[in-house]
C-alpha cells in the first residue's frame, strides 16, 4: 500500500563552528559588524544558512548537506553558503514542496544580535521566496557556557504544492 503524500511536513536543522579571530561572522547571509570573531569553516561558514538547508532536506528526508558538499572535497572550500541553500531548496521544489515559515535560533555570547534580527530574517526569507514575517528569528547567550561557539538551530514547516 502506498500512503498519499502528506501535506505538511516539518524540517529541523541545526549547525555549529569554532569561533576565531581574523575571519568575518556572516549570519543568514548577513555580515556581523564589530564581531571579534568569525566562523572556523571550510566553506563560508555562514551557520544559519547551513542550518536551514539542513532543515530543508530534513523535511523531506533527504539526508544533510554533508552528503552533497563534503567537507573533504577541496572543490568545497570557502563555498559560497547561498548555493547550498539554493540547491536544497531546488531539491524541496523538485518534491513538490515549498518553506511555508521558518523559525530560528541563534545562540551567540557576543556580540549582541538584536538590531540586525531584521535584516537576517528579510535575507533568510528573500532566499526562501517568503515574506519577513514568515522567518522567526530568536537569539540567545550561552550564558558563558559556550563562549568561542555560534550555535544555530532552524525549523521549518514544508507544504505541498499540488498539481
Ligand atoms: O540568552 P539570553 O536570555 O541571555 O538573551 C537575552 C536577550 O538578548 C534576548 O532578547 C536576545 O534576543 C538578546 N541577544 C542578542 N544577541 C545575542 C544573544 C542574545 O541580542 N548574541
Ligand atoms: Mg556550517
Amino acid at each position: 500500500m502506498t500512503l498519499p503524500p502528506l501535506p505538511y511536513r516539518i524540517g529541523y536543522g541545526e549547525d555549529a563552528h569554532r569561533l576565531a579571530g581574523g575571519r568575518p561572522l556572516v549570519l543568514g547571509g548577513v555580515p556581523i559588524p564589530h564581531a571579534e570573531r568569525g566562523a572556523v569553516a571550510h566553506s563560508d561558514g555562514d551557520a544559519v544558512l547551513h542550518a536551514v538547508a539542513d532543515a530543508l532536506l530534513s523535511g523531506l528526508a533527504l539526508g544533510d548537506i554533508g552528503q552533497y558538499y563534503p567537507d573533504t572535497d577541496p572543490a568545497h572550500a570557502g563555498l559560497d553558503s547561498r548555493v547550498i541553500l539554493e540547491d536544497s531548496l531546488a531539491l524541496v521544489r523538485e518534491w513538490k514542496y515549498r518553506p511555508a515559515n521558518v523559525a530560528l535560533v541563534v545562540t551567540l555570547d557576543r556580540p549582541r544580535l538584536g538590531p540586525l534580527r531584521a535584516d537576517i530574517a528579510r535575507n533568510v526569507a528573500a532566499l526562501l521566496g517568503l515574506a519577513e514575517t514568515e522567518v522567526g528569528v530568536s537569539f540567545k547567550t550561552s550564558e558563558g557556557l559556550a563562549p568561542d561557539h555560534v550555535q544555530v538551530r532552524v525549523t521549518v514547516l514544508l507544504t505541498r504544492v499540488e498539481g
